[in-house]
């Protein structure tokens, strides 16, 4: 729904929040967490003000990447649970009031998957053309030069049917040949499967991914390639992602959805905004909320951010609903990014931003980036690549939940090592401090779902200081808010020309300065954010 309707759905009023769920809350004592786990910590997150709950892959899969690579689309992983815990979960989110979204993985299987199991087995098995396979250059050689976006080369030589097959991300991770349309039912009936259940959406890992160029086209060399970058990089991936076809597999999809009441999907897409946006469908018939990721790949540069809120503003179709991200489990962490004072002016852009924001678990508290010794590194993009930093184990962290051992989080071995700062940095700690992150995520959540301007209001940027982050967001018939952030540590002049302003500050990063009345000017501290009711 669009700004002066009346009605918005639940997935554009609410907040997300992604739970990694190896990571959240181990229940059964073997240092991973698992849905009993979060069933017990359901309540922290509805006393958070939370109202969907994103969870990473919890299916049956040989973890080479920690649940991305899928061998069952119908199961549960037994470390994570039962089929049983999973109802209970849903039934227990459901209770709340909360929404329930999962992640399905359509672009790749696992190598263990049934299926590649059937394709791999013959070249004239009926599951051949499930995945993509391609016969050697002359030579002998790959069929192109595509490269797999956790190093090396994209395509992996099948000895025994002497073909070579395709996968984007590792050769444990084959790609669905989504040109086949018998892959496209297989999928489809996938998701019917957990929206017959009673899920509520899903997030669609990389949706830009499914379709690749008919012709096997060799991707261009990408000029701006520097040595510490991803080897993956060293290509601009023209020919192997985002193929216009790929429109028509995401309308699918929300055919199936839209079968449904109030379902949705978030599209994982890291492409420019002009591009992005094409994701939310001719009519607004593709995926409800593209994931808009600016905010964890720009540098923490006002300017920057501004104009590129500016410009999506500006690029969104018209029915097409913002939403915006701080961190996820692929990135790191925001708090590691920008640091601790500003990870507070961050949350509060998040959450003051027109579209639906998404948490990432841990980020509440300002959990950072955790160093992982080399000899413990779990992820494969981090193993694959080991001198260039890229592994994604820092942000994967377990949750903070109290100074117990292992932070509540577990009582063996986590898998992964828990911060060193945790019996400082956690739930139990920061709860009963008002000043705390916490608390401050908290009041935000609550401020905007008080507050029609800022759930579902206009935005209208206001420029002032090359330092300052500024805009109104207003309702008709509510009281309008101006946000003015300094994403500086040097104190910020808040003048806007021929925009005179008076109020009273609801929140701020800096308790001193709530309740203040302000007019036609500020001063800001360095590192300060406002929250304005205007008058
Ligand atoms: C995107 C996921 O977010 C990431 O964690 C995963 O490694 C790749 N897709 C491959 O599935």
């Amino acid at each position: 729904m669009q700004e002066g309707q009346e009605t918005y759905l639940w997935w554009q009023t609410g907040v997300v929040y992604q739970i990694y769920p190896r990571s959240f809350q181990d229940s059964n004592s073997d240092g991973v967490g698992d849905l009993r786990g979060i069933i017990q910590r359901l309540d922290y997150l509805k006393w958070l003000g939370i109202d969907a709950v994103w969870l990473s892959p919890i299916y049956p899969s040989p973890m080479a990447d920690y649940g991305y690579d899928i061998s069952d689309y119908r199961g549960i992983h037994p470390l994570f649970g039962t089929e049983a815990d999973f109802d209970e979960l849903l039934r227990e989110v459901h209770s709340r009031g909360m929404k329930l979204i999962l992640d399905l993985v359509p672009n790749h299987t696992s190598d263990q998957h049934p299926w590649f199991l059937e394709s791999r087995s013959s070249r004239d098995n009926p599951k051949r053309n499930w995945y993509i396979w391609c016969d050697p250059l002359p030579d002998g050689s790959v069929p192109n030069n595509w490269l797999s976006v956790f190093g090396g080369p994209a395509w992996e030589w099948d000895e025994s049917t002497q073909q070579y097959y395709y996968h984007a991300f590792l050769k444990e991770q084959p790609d669905l040949n989504w040109r086949n349309p018998e892959v496209q039912q297989a999928m489809l009936d996938v998701m019917r499967f957990w929206l017959d259940k009673g899920v509520d959406g899903f997030r669609v890992d990389v949706m830009w991914h499914m379709i690749k160029d008919e012709q096997f086209r060799d991707n261009p060399v990408n000029p701006d390639y520097q040595a510490h970058m991803a080897t993956y990089e060293q290509l601009l991936p023209v020919y192997s992602t985002d193929q216009p076809e790929v429109h028509d597999i995401v309308r699918q999809m929300r055919n199936v959805l839209d079968g449904y009441n109030e379902r949705m999907m978030i599209g994982e897409i890291y492409l420019p905004i002009q591009k992005l946006v094409t994701y939310y469908g001719i009519d607004g018939k593709g995926a409800h909320l593209p994931f808009n990721f600016q905010l964890l790949s720009l540098p923490w540069d006002a300017r920057q951010i501004a104009s590129a809120i500016d410009q999506y503003e500006g690029a969104l179709p018209p029915n097409g609903w913002p939403n915006w991200v701080l961190g996820n489990h692929d990135q790191p962490r925001i708090t590691s990014r920008v640091g601790m004072q500003q990870a507070r002016v961050a949350a509060m852009l998040l959450l003051t931003l027109r579209g639906t924001p998404t948490i990432y678990y841990g980020d509440e508290i300002c959990m950072r980036d955790v160093p992982i010794p080399f000899e413990e590194v779990q992820d494969p993009q981090g193993l694959n690549m080991p001198d260039k930093n890229l592994s994604r184990d820092p942000a994967r962290t377990p949750m903070q939940w109290d100074d117990s051992p292992n932070a509540g989080f577990t009582d063996a071995k986590p898998w992964l090592r828990l911060a060193a700062n945790y019996s400082r940095e956690n739930v139990a700690v920061q709860r009963n401090n008002d000043l705390s992150m916490l608390s401050l995520y908290r009041r935000l959540i609550d401020l905007r779902r008080n507050e029609p301007a800022l759930q579902v209001g206009t935005y209208t940027p206001v420029y002032s200081d090359m330092n300052l982050v500024a805009f109104k967001r207003e309702a008709e018939g509510h009281d309008s808010f101006l946000i003015v952030l300094n994403l500086s540590h040097r104190p910020g002049y808040f003048r806007p020309q021929h925009f005179p302003f008076s109020g009273t500050v609801e929140m701020a990063t800096y308790p001193e300065s709530e309740g203040v009345s302000v007019s036609d000017a500020l001063n800001l501290s360095g590192d300060e954010g406002l929250i304005i009711r205007l008058h």
